[in-house]
């Protein structure tokens, strides 16, 4: 059965814990869909992760485009939500609604996920939602400012809680399904969880909100270098390093074939 945001919520009521993983391609999205990830997320970490950037700043419409059919070909049962990257919504309403719109009508994904919460973003949440469009929100660390906020932990001082708090409340009120809550302080994530009627999907926010998302490159042991709140569950780049010398070894020693 395909999960749906109707069963977000009430996995939300029933407090049975939301399970989200990032993917970047068919053959990871495949393999997630098999384990029962209930929330597939294309994040724009890809541009870290498969593309080699140092932040997601320099990822396009068009890379997340192309990233987003190979994963939902992937795909029978998780709901599938896409990033849209840097500067492709915040100028106006009306670009918002087109990156939009190119993600829903081109890919195949459930929903988009838009970072911020200040009123600028609380206009283009109600209005692309008003026109069908699922949104899922995404405050505290937003990467996407890393200019600004680097990728430190937010919500230390009672003001920062406060405006946190009250732009995740804006949010929903706006009509996100769901919100990512990224490297806040754990009380935070805490009072916004029992504050909100939608799920919070926590990264780096500690283990009282509806779900969790990690990177899947983190948790595989992938990525080159992994933030303080990510978990190795492998350490694939180890793996695939000793596979492929063995195999280059193998060849030169006329073993292989
Ligand atoms: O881009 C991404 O992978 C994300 C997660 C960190 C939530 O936004």
């Amino acid at each position: 059965m395909k999960v749906t945001i109707q069963k977000l919520q009430q996995w939300k009521q029933e407090k049975r814990p939301i399970v989200s993983l990032t993917a970047w391609d068919y053959a990871i999205a495949q393999l997630l869909d098999q384990a029962g990830i209930d929330l597939i997320l294309v994040g724009d970490s890809l541009g870290m992760v498969a593309l080699g950037y140092s932040s997601t700043l320099p990822v396009t419409l068009e890379d997340m485009i192309h990233h987003t059919k190979a994963v939902c070909r992937g795909i029978n049962r998780a709901l599938v939500v896409v990033d849209l990257p840097f500067l492709t919504y915040q100028t106006n309403i009306s670009q918002a609604i087109k990156s939009a719109g190119r993600m829903i009508k081109e890919t195949n994904a459930d929903a988009v996920k838009l970072e911020g919460g200040y009123p600028g973003m609380i206009e283009t949440v109600s209005r692309l939602t008003e026109i069908g469009i699922p949104i899922i929100a995404h405050v505290g660390l937003t990467p996407q400012s890393v200019k600004i906020l680097g990728y430190k932990q937010q919500g230390k001082t009672i003001e920062a809680q406060e405006k946190i708090l009250n732009q995740a409340i804006a949010l929903e009120q706006a009509g996100a399904f769901a919100i990512v809550l990224e490297h806040i302080t754990e009380n935070l994530a805490i009072q916004i969880t029992k504050t909100l009627s939608i799920p919070t999907i926590g990264i780096g926010a500690g283990n009282h909100c509806d779900g969790q998302v990690l990177v899947t490159a983190d948790l595989l042991g992938l990525s080159e270098k992994l933030p303080p709140f990510a978990k190795p569950y492998t350490n694939l780049r180890q793996t695939i390093l000793d596979s492929v010398t063995h195999f280059s070894e193998d060849v030169k020693s006329r073993q292989f074939p």
